[in-house]
């Protein structure tokens, strides 16, 4: 009706669809995620952690034998995201499931075990089963959820509110940079301090709390990445090169693309690279590859040298200032993000992705805010 669209402008503001604005509204949704949980305290004092819905059940998550991811999509690439630093700031060792594979497989879940559910809106059928499964093998369950009074957030033994705001478009956005930071803020309370990894615990609530001026830099390149899909328009195909922290980055800003441009592409881990997906390189197929300054930089570099040598179509994402070290010559292109703590570094280099997925669906002239075939909630298996 007239009343509904226009209720629906309303809504939607100064932009022309819901995933363009929750893509441009991630500062702010950052920030109401972090609110209240996060201190950066005096000069004295130390900074902390606060996650009111889990207070209670730390000390048994910090006995658990093993922590296991839940979700399924965009929720199940957080989690992912996340995997590393908690396991480096809990040193408990961190196991991921699809819901359906672990339903599939009626995988091993142990009293010992935390299952940990990740789901935007609380409500997918294969994830809400999962935790059945879960709770009826005696796993403690903690939930991360969107959505106040969903399935999940009921029916798990405590959780975290993403606080993202309502997410309208069916590809999910700024739910997945939330989801990333609760989870950095669950590895933060989980692994409680210690003298050694207090520096490093520091760094990372520091990075977290100047996270939105940091994405506010990233969004800038919003003309840089329409450029970028006119280029990549009638492509047939994308790869997209990560490892390590951006792992998940690459497996995400792949489901970004497919899922709304209706390109089809792939995520790949750039340690397999030579067990296979060498294979397909050739002059015409672009590829992305992932190489922020981390740990991983220098092996990176390499899979770039390997990839030109084989006359890889090449688009670099690396850190600002690194465009000369990764650039293979003049047809290779560069794009340049901010750099921010490691652990962090996934919530800003999805956002180019994001973007690029949706202007080259825009572009295309495809549904963007409803993709053919697909729900935003999936509550049927
Ligand atoms: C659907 C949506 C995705 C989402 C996935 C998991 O496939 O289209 O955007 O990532 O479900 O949903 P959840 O609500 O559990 O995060």
């Amino acid at each position: 009706s007239v009343l509904e669209m226009e209720v629906e402008q309303i809504n939607k503001g100064h932009y022309e669809h819901y995933m363009q604005k929750e893509i441009h509204e991630q500062p702010e949704s950052l920030t109401t995620t972090m609110r209240g949980r996060l201190s950066r305290g005096g000069s004295s004092k130390l900074k902390t952690v606060l996650l009111g819905g889990l207070k209670d059940h730390l000390k048994t998550i910090r006995r658990s034998r093993r922590i296991v991811f839940i979700g399924c999509g965009t929720s199940y690439n957080a989690a992912l995201a996340s995997r590393p630093i908690l396991e480096e700031l809990t040193g408990i060792p961190v196991t991921m499931e699809i819901a359906s594979d672990l339903l599939d497989r009626q995988g091993p879940i142990y009293r010992e075990d935390t299952a940990v559910f990740v789901s935007q809106s609380g409500e997918t059928a294969d994830t809400l089963l999962a935790l059945q499964y879960a709770l009826d093998n005696g796993a403690l369950c903690v939930g991360i959820t969107n959505t106040v009074g969903s399935a999940i957030a009921r029916n798990t033994h405590c959780g975290v509110h993403i606080n993202a705001g309502a997410e309208i478009g069916v590809a999910s956005t700024k739910a997945y940079t939330s989801q990333i930071v609760v989870m950095a803020m669950l590895a933060l309370a989980i692994g409680g301090d210690t003298i050694s990894n207090q520096a490093r615990r520091e760094a990372i609530i520091d990075g977290l709390l100047d996270l939105p001026n940091k994405v506010r830099e990233v969004l800038k390149q919003d003309q840089e990445m329409k450029d970028l899909a006119k280029l990549l328009m009638s492509e047939q195909s994308l790869l997209v090169f990560g490892r390590g922290f951006n792992y998940a980055t690459a497996l995400e800003g792949a489901l970004k693309v497919k899922e709304v441009a209706l390109t089809h592409s792939e995520g790949i881990l750039a340690g397999e690279m030579k067990h296979g997906p060498l294979a397909l390189v050739d002059e015409n197929l672009p590829i992305i590859v992932l190489a922020t300054r981390d740990a991983c930089f220098s092996k990176q570099q390499s899979v770039i040298q390997q990839l030109h040598a084989r006359k890889g179509r090449l688009i670099v994402m690396c850190s600002k200032g690194d465009a000369a070290l990764v650039s293979t010559g003049e047809s290779c292109r560069v794009i340049e993000v901010p750099l921010v703590e490691d652990c962090l570094q996934p919530v800003i280099n999805i956002i180019p992705l994001q973007l690029l997925a949706y202007h080259l669906t825009v572009l295309k002239g495809l549904n963007v805010d409803q993709p053919r075939n697909l729900a935003k909630s999936v509550t049927t298996q």
